[in-house]
């Protein structure tokens, strides 16, 4: 029997111990859109809170190396008010792992990883071509305290986009998980 005092530990550790455990956590494919360019990067710090107002949770960090300033995601939401939420198909794994890399807040991980966009409605960012699941969302709200390294944000759900079936994927610790069913 082990009791682990979070306050004891490194946040490298917690992280792991939340990750590895609180599983599976579904994957957020969040597509921005800024003075023109198009960002596009996963958060797996995501749940549904509220179906009234129907309202999702993003916890975004800070941008590595420089951890003074705010990922792209962070900085495009806070400014525009606006984000696309994908939800990951198996098939598009790879791709949504790659579009996770730093890059500077002028270029576009869609360009530079070659990633299909599709436009669903003026209004809001476009959708990932491919993804069959996504959220048109508008920020609700952010709660924010001095000490926090990542910032939960609230979006509210305005629209559904739905296509066809969807086989999705989901993060267990670093890796990546199938859903199976559970048989009654
Ligand atoms: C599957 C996956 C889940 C991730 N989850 C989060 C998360 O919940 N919060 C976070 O701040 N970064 C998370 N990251 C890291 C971001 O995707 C990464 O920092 C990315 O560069 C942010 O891009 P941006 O600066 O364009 O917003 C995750 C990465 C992967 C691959």
């Amino acid at each position: 029997m082990k009791l682990i005092n979070f306050n004891e530990i490194e946040a490298k550790e917690r992280y792991k111990l939340m990750a590895g455990n609180i599983i599976p956590r579904p994957i957020a494919w969040i597509v921005t859109e800024n003075d023109g360019v198009i960002n596009v990067a996963p958060f797996s710090y995501f749940t549904g809170v509220s179906s009234k107002p129907p309202l999702l949770m993003v916890s975004i960090g800070r941008k590595k190396p420089n951890i003074n300033e705010p990922k792209d995601t962070f900085k495009n939401i806070k400014e525009t008010k606006k984000a696309t939420v994908c939800l990951v198909p198996i098939e598009l794994t790879e791709k949504m792992d790659k579009t996770s890399e730093v890059l500077p807040h002028n270029v576009s991980e869609a360009d530079e990883f070659n990633v299909e966009l599709k436009r669903i409605d003026d209004n809001f960012p476009p959708i990932v071509k491919g993804c069959k699941r996504a959220f048109l969302t508008t920020l609700y709200g952010t709660f924010e305290k001095d000490e926090m390294a990542t910032i939960p944000f609230f979006l509210k759900i305005e629209k559904m986009y739905m296509d066809g079936e969807f086989e999705p994927v989901a993060r267990v610790g670093k890796g990546y998980a199938k859903l199976c069913e559970m048989k009654n």
